[in-house]
């Protein structure tokens, strides 16, 4: 069965691109197709990827116009059969405006992967921090999300806040069923930070309060920017890293979602 992962947060730089490229890599160790769609006007997946930035008409703008005939810009990365980049590019700001006016502008990413569905088996939807047209596409899209969290006061009050969001919006949007939320990925985790480990202690009660699991931390590496500034996942950048293991725990989830057709 195949999954369409949103990776949300409502703020900037909390770790959504690295922990949807990481993703995207062990699940490829697994086996499994992903396509990585970068709905992020500031194409963070280009860098991610190590992939030259491409004309509006070869990025996931293309989707979004009105003459889409299932032609996706898919290009491959990582000199990695399994996994599949749809690039971002600056238009998808335009589009997202356009997206307002537009009749069933909230749908029509899901529109266009219900038409003309991707044969991967996972499916993940890289969305920018602002919660606008693009991530009501992405939400309407989906059928499971994930939910990265700082462990600052403020990345977890918005987290909360994302919480709300998805459920007000899935509803206005009748979607159904509702997109559950996979659970919240505590992301740079700095042992030697004592404020990490006292937020990190007191998420599980926080998520308990919102009915949602909490995956085991991202640990706080510089490795992941040079990984990031060489175009490579942290597996392929320092396959030894212990960071690596981090996804692992989300990766078995997605494995099982997927074996286990989508239930
Ligand atoms: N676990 C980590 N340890 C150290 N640095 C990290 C870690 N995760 C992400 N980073 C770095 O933090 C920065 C922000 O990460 P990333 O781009 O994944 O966040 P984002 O939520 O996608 O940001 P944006 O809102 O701009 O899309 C990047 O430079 C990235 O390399
Ligand atoms: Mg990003």
């Amino acid at each position: 069965m195949s999954i369409v992962l949103s990776i949300l947060a409502n703020a900037g730089g909390v770790g959504k691109t690295t922990l949807g490229v990481h993703l995207a890599y062990e699940m490829s160790r697994r086996n499994f197709s992903v396509a990585l769609l970068d709905l992020d006007p500031q194409r963070s997946l280009d860098v991610f990827c190590g992939l030259p930035a491409s004309e509006s008409d070869r990025t996931i703008a293309q989707l979004f116009s009105k003459d889409f005939k299932g032609n996706y810009p898919l290009v491959s990365c990582w000199g990695n059969d399994k996994v599949e980049v749809c690039q971002g590019h600056p238009r998808l700001s335009e589009v997202a405006n356009e997206l307002v006016i537009r009749k069933r502008g909230e749908y029509v990413l899901a529109d266009r992967l219900k038409s003309y569905p991707l044969p991967h088996d996972l499916t993940i939807l890289d969305c920018p921090a602002t919660l606008g047209m693009l991530n009501v596409n992405a939400l309407a899209a989906s059928n499971y999300i994930l939910v990265p969290v700082q462990l600052e006061m403020k990345s977890i009050a918005g987290a909360a806040e994302l919480v709300e969001w998805c459920i007000t919006t899935a509803d206005e949007l009748h979607l159904s069923p509702r997109p559950p939320i996979l659970g919240f990925v505590p992301s740079m985790y700095d042992e030697r930070r004592a404020i990490h480990k006292s937020y990190l202690q007191q998420l599980p009660a926080i998520a308990e309060t919102l009915k949602i699991k909490v995956y085991p931390k991202i640990r706080d590496s510089s490795e992941f920017k040079n990984a990031s500034a060489n175009g490579l996942p942290l597996q392929k950048y320092r396959p030894a890293h212990q960071a690596c293991n981090d996804f692992k725990a989300i990766a078995n989830d997605l494995s099982n979602l997927i074996k286990t057709g989508n239930k």
